[in-house]
């Protein structure tokens, strides 16, 4: 089993989309440039959203077309073909798209039936391969929805094995509310490992009810090498109620690394852009273990 774990870092999407203050298009390229010199291997910086449905979003194009050098791979969510249309001008190479596994969801995240979300995201993956765009398929609330709570793991996998049809780059497994515990992670992810191999897969856990942690090692442990994670533990969703922050990078990167699994992040330098989020909300931000980070980043490098 590899011994690399990809971390896609997502503050500047997942983390900033809900924050109440705020945030100019300048700062949101400073937290780029500073996650860009912490050498995350991905990074998603933004949205191409409706701005009246998410008006921190606004402007992602205008970041997208001056983006900075370094490591790190740049992506994008978009919520339909117009959004896939608007971030491929800019010349982004990598766009996450989203599938809710229930109704109501999809009706409040992009207001589209669960049916008519898998038909645009057959529509987009179709297109996408065509045009050489490589898309992760999300699939949120994958555990529970906060409208019609718990989703079984059945349909799940179904939906799972109908997105993987259309031949995403990966599929990422999204705890979009925070509402996993690790042994539902394992049955799921392991099963999935098991269908579709490691490399197709990813998860994406919110870190809710503490189990953020626990759910990113019951991945690991059943074979995900790919997670999303956000600086600082940043995050929540406007259309989740009660979506908090995602797991933190910081968290994960010291997960791993203690464990002797490779992420190629420069702890020092995130640790960095966190103090920056800090300083953009107007709040500390940090993960769990953020005080003894802050002290002994370099027993860890
Ligand atoms: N980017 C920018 N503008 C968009 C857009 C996109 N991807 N998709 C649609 N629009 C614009 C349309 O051009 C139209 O503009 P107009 O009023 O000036 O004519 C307006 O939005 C309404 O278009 P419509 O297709 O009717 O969209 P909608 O009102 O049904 O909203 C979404 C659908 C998907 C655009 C909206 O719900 C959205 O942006 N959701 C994002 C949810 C999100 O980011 N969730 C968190 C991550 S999972
Ligand atoms: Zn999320």
């Amino acid at each position: 089993m590899s011994q690399v774990v990809l971390v896609k870092e997502v503050a500047p999407r997942d983390g900033l989309q809900a924050q109440s203050v705020e945030i100019t298009l300048a700062q949101r390229a400073e937290l780029i440039g500073a996650l860009v010199d912490a050498n995350v291997p991905e990074l998603e910086i933004g949205s191409f959203v409706s701005p009246k449905a998410v008006p921190q979003m606004a402007g992602t194009d205008q970041l997208a077309s001056d983006l900075p050098t370094g490591n790190s791979r740049f992506s994008a969510l978009v919520p339909n073909m117009k959004g896939y249309e608007l971030a491929c001008q800019t010349g982004l190479q990598q766009l996450a798209i989203v599938v809710s596994a229930t109704e109501q969801m999809n009706q409040n995240n992009i207001r589209k039936s669960l049916n008519d979300t898998f038909l645009m995201a057959d529509d987009i993956l179709t297109r996408a391969a065509a045009e050489g765009i490589e898309i992760h398929a999300y699939l949120a609330v994958a555990f529970e929805c906060p409208y019609e709570g718990l989703v079984a793991e059945s349909t799940v996998l179904d939906q799972a094995r109908q997105l993987m049809a259309s031949k995403p780059a990966r599929l990422v497994i999204a705890d979009t509310i925070g509402a996993a515990n690790p042994r539902a992670v394992k049955s799921l992810m392991s099963q999935l490992v098991n269908e579709f191999g490691s490399d197709a897969l990813g998860c994406h856990f919110h870190d809710t009810r503490a189990m953020g942690l626990a759910n990113v090692y019951s991945a690991l442990e059943s074979g995900v090498r790919q997670f999303d994670s956000a600086a600082g533990g940043l995050g929540g969703c406007p259309f989740a109620p009660g979506a908090k922050g995602n797991v933190a990078t910081e968290d994960v990167v010291m997960l791993c690394e203690s464990m002797g699994l490779n992420t190629g992040v420069d702890l020092k330098a995130l640790l960095e852009a966190v103090s920056l989020i800090t300083k953009i909300i107007g709040r500390e931000q940090g993960g769990r273990s953020h005080s003894w980070l802050k002290h002994h980043w370099e027993k860890l490098v």
